[in-house]
C-alpha cells in the first residue's frame, strides 16, 4: 500500500466500504444535498464538516436510510455498502440500521434500564441464544464503549439517570451492540463536557480497528484529533474531499480556506 491510494474523490476499490454516487435529497422543494459522490474507506474514521445547515446530517442520513422517516424527505442517487445497494426495495430498513448504527448529538437512551438499552437491538434481531449470551453482548458492548466499570453494579438502573456523557457512551454501547460495520455519529460530543468528550474521542480511536466511523463536527480541532479523511461541505454540496491533514492545511477550494481559517461558518 502506498501513500497514493486515496484520491481526491475515491479510496482504493478494495477499501471502499460506503460507495455514494450522484446522491440528491429534497426535503419538498429545498434541494438540500446536490450531487454528492463519495467513496468512505473501512477501517477509517472520515468526518463531515461544513457550515450549519449545509447538509452533513442530511447526508450522514441517507447512509442508514434515516430520511426515510421523514415524510417531506426525498433521495435520489445510488449509495451502496459492500456494494449492496441500500435503497433495493428487497432491503429492510431496521435490518440496515442494525448494520449501520448511529450515534445522535442529543443522548437519547430508551427510558428503560441499562441493560435493557444495550440488549434491545441485539434482542429484536435475534443475535443470542439465551439469557447468557445476551449478557455477554450487554458486557462486551459496554466495555467497548468505556462504561462498563461505572455500571456494573447498576445494571437494572434506569439509562435515564445516568450522567450526559455516560448516556452517550450508554447510547454508544447500544450502536455497537447489534456489531455494526458502520457507525454513524452525528455531532457526538456537542452536549458533553472536556473529560467526556475526551473519552468519547478515545473510543472513537478505538472503533476505527472494526468499523467504517463517519463522524459529523462542528469542532475543526476534534475533526483533526479522530478523523483521517474529511470531507467538507458548503450549500449542499461536497466540495472537498481528503486527508484530514492535507484539508487542514493545504485546503485546495477557496470555500474550504475560509471555513477552516474561520473567515465563514
Ligand atoms: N426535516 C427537514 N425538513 C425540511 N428541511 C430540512 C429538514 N432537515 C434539514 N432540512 C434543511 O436541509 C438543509 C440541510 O440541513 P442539515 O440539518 O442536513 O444541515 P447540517 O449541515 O447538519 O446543519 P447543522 O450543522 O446546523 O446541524 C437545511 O437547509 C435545512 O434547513
Ligand atoms: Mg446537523
Amino acid at each position: 500500500m502506498n501513500d497514493m491510494r486515496f484520491t481526491e474523490r475515491t479510496v482504493a476499490t478494495d477499501e471502499v466500504k460506503i460507495a455514494a454516487k450522484g446522491v440528491q435529497v429534497y426535503y419538498g422543494d429545498t434541494h438540500a444535498i446536490k450531487d454528492v459522490t463519495i467513496d468512505i474507506a473501512d477501517k477509517t474514521v472520515t468526518a463531515f464538516i461544513g457550515p450549519s445547515g449545509c447538509g452533513k446530517s442530511t447526508f450522514l442520513r441517507c447512509i442508514n436510510r434515516m430520511n426515510d422517516t421523514i415524510p417531506s424527505a426525498r433521495v435520489e442517487g445510488d449509495i451502496r455498502i459492500d456494494g449492496e445497494d441500500i435503497y433495493d426495495k428487497r432491503v429492510d430498513p431496521v435490518q440496515l440500521r442494525a448494520k449501520v448504527g448511529m450515534v445522535f448529538q442529543k443522548p437519547n437512551p430508551f427510558p428503560k434500564s441499562i441493560y435493557d438499552n444495550v440488549s434491545y437491538g441485539p434482542k429484536i434481531h435475534g443475535l443470542a441464544r439465551n439469557k447468557a449470551e445476551l449478557d455477554e453482548i450487554v458486557e462486551t458492548s459496554l466495555r467497548r464503549a468505556a462504561l462498563w466499570d461505572e455500571v456494573k453494579d447498576r445494571l437494572g438502573a434506569p439509562g435515564t439517570g445516568l450522567s450526559g456523557g455516560q448516556q452517550q457512551r450508554l447510547c454508544i454501547a447500544r450502536a455497537v451492540a447489534t456489531s455494526p460495520e458502520v457507525l454513524l455519529m452525528d455531532e457526538p460530543c456537542s452536549a458533553l463536557d472536556p473529560i467526556a468528550t475526551d473519552q468519547v474521542e478515545n473510543l472513537i480511536h478505538e472503533l476505527r480497528e472494526r468499523y467504517s466511523v463517519v463522524i459529523v463536527t462542528h469542532s475543526m480541532s476534534q475533526a483533526s484529533r479522530v478523523s483521517q479523511r474529511t470531507a467538507y461541505f458548503h450549500l449542499g454540496e461536497m466540495v472537498e474531499y481528503g486527508d484530514t491533514g492535507d484539508i487542514f492545511t493545504n485546503p485546495k477550494d477557496e470555500r474550504t480556506e475560509n471555513y477552516i481559517t474561520g473567515r465563514i461558518g
